[in-house]
């Protein structure tokens, strides 16, 4: 029997195609989205399990995993190339530092790619936060999507691309096999577990897309990137990337930023809101949150205080 199919039928499913692939979009542009910052890290100790599952509990849209890069080619969250500020490592490894000959030569740094994942997990990533924390274990990129996959969209953040690359490590190339992996190759592979990845460096956006990635994608521009930003410029950034995220001091400098950029296509994303350095002029976060959302018009934001982000 031939299967006959209306016009109006073949819209109909076309629309919903449609609708399924911008998935991902519909959550950031109807309504704004909320970026747990390194999880809900403004109550429990970063890139922890802790920090992963408050964020679901304050209903994060997106938890985010600042990524590195271990000796033994795993990708693991943290936010610092070095361990030293969020772990024992010092105690653990007393002598594995390398001597930081940048400064006067006399700083040592326990790097995270000079030690295995096995070792990783061996250090106290919890008790520098709080000693109820005490035992918090580093989590591979794996770990944190099985937490909370399904559940939120997560957010990676490719961190120092270029140290990487110094080494010899292909950490785009890794970071698209670990993707495919985990079954979250392309927006379509895992709609209920929407990706957004960001990074400070626009080449690397540049080889994931040139590599065949199909995830929105957010540049993040700091102080020192700032050029990107003015009129004229902010449109080359959609050749390579589909939002920005701008430093919020930057927006508060030029407000004009988040119109440029989205008249560019750009969705404006900025970092990062805490409960804990207000500026003057705002009551408390969740005003300054909604002042960036609502006056300055951005779509998203990151925050290490998700419960306060503004829903109403
Ligand atoms: O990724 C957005 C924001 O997190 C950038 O700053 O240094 O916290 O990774 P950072
Ligand atoms: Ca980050």
């Amino acid at each position: 029997m031939l299967l006959e199919i209306s016009p109006l039928s073949l819209k109909i499913w076309l629309c919903s195609f449609l609708f399924i692939l911008a998935v991902p979009w519909v959550r950031a542009e109807s309504g704004k989205s909320v970026v747990a910052h390194r999880g809900s890290s403004g109550y429990a100790p970063e890139h922890t399990v802790a920090a992963y599952r408050l964020a679901l509990l304050q209903n994060a849209d997106y938890v985010e995993q600042d990524l590195h890069v271990t000796s033994d080619g795993v990708l693991v969250c943290r936010h610092d190339i070095t361990l030293e500020r969020t772990t024992n490592v010092e105690s653990v490894f007393p002598n594995r530092f390398r001597r930081d000959m940048t400064g006067d030569g006399g700083e040592l740094h326990w790097h995270v790619n000079d030690f295995t994942l096995e070792e990783l997990k061996g250090l106290d990533a919890g008790s520098w936060f709080d000693d109820k924390f005490a035992g918090s274990r580093i989590l591979s990129f794996a770990e944190a999507v099985a937490i909370v996959r399904g559940k939120s969209g997560i957010y990676p953040e490719l961190k120092d691309p270029e140290f990487y690359a110094e080494r010899g490590i292909d950490m785009v190339g890794l970071f698209l096999e670990e993707l495919k992996r985990l079954g979250l190759e392309s927006p379509e592979s895992s709609p209920e577990t929407p990706v957004i990845i960001q990074c400070f460096s626009a080449e690397t956006l540049r080889q994931l897309k040139k590599r065949g990635c199909r995830h929105p994608m957010t540049f993040l521009v700091n102080r020192s990137q700032a050029d990107w930003l003015r009129s004229g410029k902010i449109k080359d950034i959609a050749k390579f990337a589909d939002g920005i995220g701008p430093d919020k001091n930057l927006l508060y400098e030029d407000p004009l930023i988040v119109g440029r950029a989205q008249a560019a296509g750009l969705t404006v994303t900025p970092y990062t809101f805490r409960k804990t350095s207000v500026p003057e002029k705002f009551k408390d976060v969740t005003e300054e949150m909604k002042h960036a959302l609502e006056t300055l018009g951005a779509d998203a934001l990151f925050t290490d205080n998700p419960d306060m982000f503004p829903r109403d």
